[in-house]
């Protein structure tokens, strides 16, 4: 046993089907296909809070207008806000647009590789500082989103925790450790289309689901005859 209470095989298991799933039902999206840490915090900025349907009607708009940091950083705010049109949670714009400058500022243009350093740009919280970390370096660092969340819960959570923060920090371990070493650019965005497209919050797809016969909240479920719907 480890630090998460989790067996190692347990862990390899899910690793080993999450990483085969992907392989086959992983989805094309547009920031998979750039190493360009400046687009990649543009989406993952963007998909806060908002799905991935979504963000692809804006995504390639909003670089075209502003492709590269410098030019983010020398726009007007005004001028930021309208091209984030109709995305909603202009927080997001405003910090985006902020951190586009501290990166011109404190960064020489360059995007850091700490997770202090992520953590400290404007609006940047743990989960996005792991995102981007991992899909811009390919560093092995964690998320713990909602859809994250909710699939790891389901899976590997036995007993609830005593408190909300004792199951967050839970959480948080069980992401580290269940990343393969040198994977965690595939492995989080496996995670990220496994919570969204199988393990959904929603009438999950059991039916389509690898990992049915180590689920917790599976046996949960068909032990009590429970519906899973809500
Ligand atoms: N949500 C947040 N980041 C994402 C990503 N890279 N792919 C899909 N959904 C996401």
């Amino acid at each position: 046993m480890r630090r998460t209470g989790i067996a190692p095989g347990l862990e390899r298991t899910f690793q080993r089907r999450l990483l085969r799933w992907y392989r086959s039902h992983g989805r094309n999206l547009p920031w998979r296909k750039t190493r360009d840490p400046y687009r990649i915090l543009v989406s993952e900025v963007m998909l806060q809070q908002t799905q991935v349907e979504r963000v692809l009607g804006f995504y390639d708009t909003f670089l075209t207008r502003y492709p590269t940091v410098e030019e983010l950083a020398s726009a007007r705010p005004g001028e930021v806000r309208e091209a984030w049109g109709g995305l909603g949670y202009y927080a997001r714009a405003r910090n985006l647009h902020r951190t586009a400058r501290q990166l011109i500022r404190r960064h020489r243009g360059h995007f850091p590789k700490t997770f202090g350093e992520v953590c400290a740009l404007p609006g940047v919280g743990r989960s996005t500082a792991g995102a981007l970390l991992s899909f811009a370096f390919h560093i092995d660092s964690p998320i713990l989103d909602t859809n994250v969340k909710r699939l790891l819960s389901r899976v590997f959570i036995q007993r609830t925790s005593p408190t909300p923060a004792h199951s967050e920090r839970r959480l948080w371990r069980l992401s580290a450790s269940v990343i393969p070493k040198g994977r965690g650019w595939t492995f989080n965005q496996a995670l990220m289309d496994f919570g969204a497209l199988v393990c959904t919050a929603k009438n999950p797809r059991c039916d389509a689901c690898c990992f049915t016969d180590i689920c917790h909240a599976y046996a949960r479920w068909t032990l009590r005859g429970v519906d899973r719907r809500g």
